[in-house]
């Protein structure tokens, strides 16, 4: 029997680990220098959070979600995404106690049954970010702002932000009538999904991923067009903001985003070497999504970043990622005396933070140096009863071949020679 890992997930390897590593660890010190701290939230949830949160009329919700009853037959679903699970978790814990903005950040695992191609997986990874109780457009400019300086630190050029709004439910409701009067007519033409979206929810007919379909939205009104004065006010503040900060910016007005919680700002950072849909990051407002899900009414606003297309996106940039320390010195011993004495050796060398590796396969010298050579040690010390005896070795640079005499036991001592 052969197993392989399910279609859709893949194995992160140790040969390219340093690279998720190294974003994460980015982001994580961004985050930090804007405030915001970490939340780790269960990897499933009861269905509920998610048909609630997430919004019934969501593909996600329809038809993605990995869905399960447990063994007390209570239906639980993998998450698909972050934000519903952090709303809850905000509500369960009392979160609105807490001065506000409450600014939280995830590193999250996500489950979507998808149709897998270029950068969309059944399991994925995003980088995503919430602020809770603040209404004005300055916290839609922190995150973006947030987005922005991780980009930067990245070294990522090139990303387009693409902004719109969605405005209040309100003025939505108003506009969905007008889209509806647009669409009639087309009935026929749309996908049976489209159909059903333009009974439900008509915004989402505007995201659908269908040519005919998308050919047909192309021509509907512009919700933009539609806002009320508070959302207007809030997109143009969301404007003089970025402007103001520098963030260059595209107004995209078929920006709706694929999940049922946004109010008012939504947005996208976009390119075109990420596959499918091209987008690295999606978030966005949502006013109304606390308390629908059972908490008081608290503005809140986020986004998620799915990290195998910002790898991906930095791979297509030709960025580099710094690779972890390889092997500062590797200890050969000959004899079983001098396998301890290597082995106390390394561990002292690793308390001053060295990389050591020392013979753990009984190799001979001969195989202890091709291994050494392998693994890319940088130097190489061999330990046989000489040195025991006499305390006198030899360090072998391994980049250019030069030898330096050391008193091996003094090696933790005068670390500039392995620096
Ligand atoms: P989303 O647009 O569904 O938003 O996902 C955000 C990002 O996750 C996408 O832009 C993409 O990079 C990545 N992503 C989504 N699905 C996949 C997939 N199947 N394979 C690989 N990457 C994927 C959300 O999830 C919202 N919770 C974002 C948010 C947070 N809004 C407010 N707060």
């Amino acid at each position: 029997m052969k197993y392989s890992a399910p279609r859709g997930t893949r194995d992160i390897l140790p040969d390219e680990i340093y690279r998720w590593q190294y974003v994460e660890r980015v982001f994580a010190e961004v985050c930090r220098q804007f405030a915001f701290s970490e939340i780790r939230i269960p990897t499933f949830e009861a269905t509920e959070v998610f048909a609630r949160g997430v919004g019934g009329s969501t593909d996600i919700v329809r038809k993605e979600m990995y869905t399960f009853l447990d063994k007390s037959d209570r239906s639980m679903t993998l998450r698909p995404e972050g934000t519903a699970g952090v709303v809850r978790s905000f509500i369960e814990q009392g979160m609105s106690s807490l001065p506000y903005p409450v600014r939280l950040y995830y590193n999250l695992n996500l489950f979507r049954y998808e149709r897998v191609a270029k950068g969309r997986y059944r399991e994925f990874h995003q980088l995503g970010a919430e602020a809770f109780g603040a209404a004005g457009a300055m916290m839609d400019i922190e995150m973006i702002a947030l987005l922005h300086s991780f980009f930067k630190r990245l070294g990522l050029h090139s990303t387009a932000l693409h902004i719109n709004s969605i405005g209040t439910p309100a003025c939505r409701s108003e506009y969905n009538k007008v889209l509806r009067e647009y669409l009639r007519p087309y009935e026929t033409e749309l996908c049976g999904d489209c159909c059903e979206r333009l009974a439900k929810n008509p915004l989402r007919v505007l995201d659908c991923k269908v040519d005919h379909c998308h050919e047909i939205a192309r021509n509907a009104p512009r919700l933009l067009d539609y806002l009320d004065t508070e959302s207007a006010e809030h997109f143009a503040a969301l404007k003089d903001g970025l402007t103001a900060l520098g963030i260059p910016f595209v107004i995209d007005t078929d920006i709706v985003r694929g999940l049922d919680y946004y109010t008012k700002t939504v947005f996208e950072f976009v390119s075109e070497n990420v596959g499918t849909q091209g987008t690295i990051c999606g978030g966005g407002r949502y006013d109304c999504l606390v308390e629908e899900m059972g908490g008081t009414a608290v503005p809140a606003v986020g986004f998620a970043l799915g990290e195998e297309r910002l790898l991906m996106e930095m791979a297509a940039q030709q960025l580099d990622i710094p690779r972890p320390t390889p092997t500062d010195i590797y200890v050969a011993p000959m004899g079983e005396n001098a396998q301890w004495k290597a082995m106390c050796l390394i561990n002292q060398l690793r308390e001053g933070g060295i990389v050591a590796q020392t013979d753990l396969c009984g190799r001979t010298l001969k195989a202890q140096m091709k291994f050494a050579d392998k693994i890319g040690a940088r130097f190489v010390l061999v330990l046989g009863e000489n040195e025991l005896t006499s305390g006198d070795a030899e360090l072998k640079n391994m980049q250019d071949g030069s030898k330096t005499a050391v008193r091996w036991e003094d090696l933790p001592h005068n670390l500039n020679l392995l620096r």
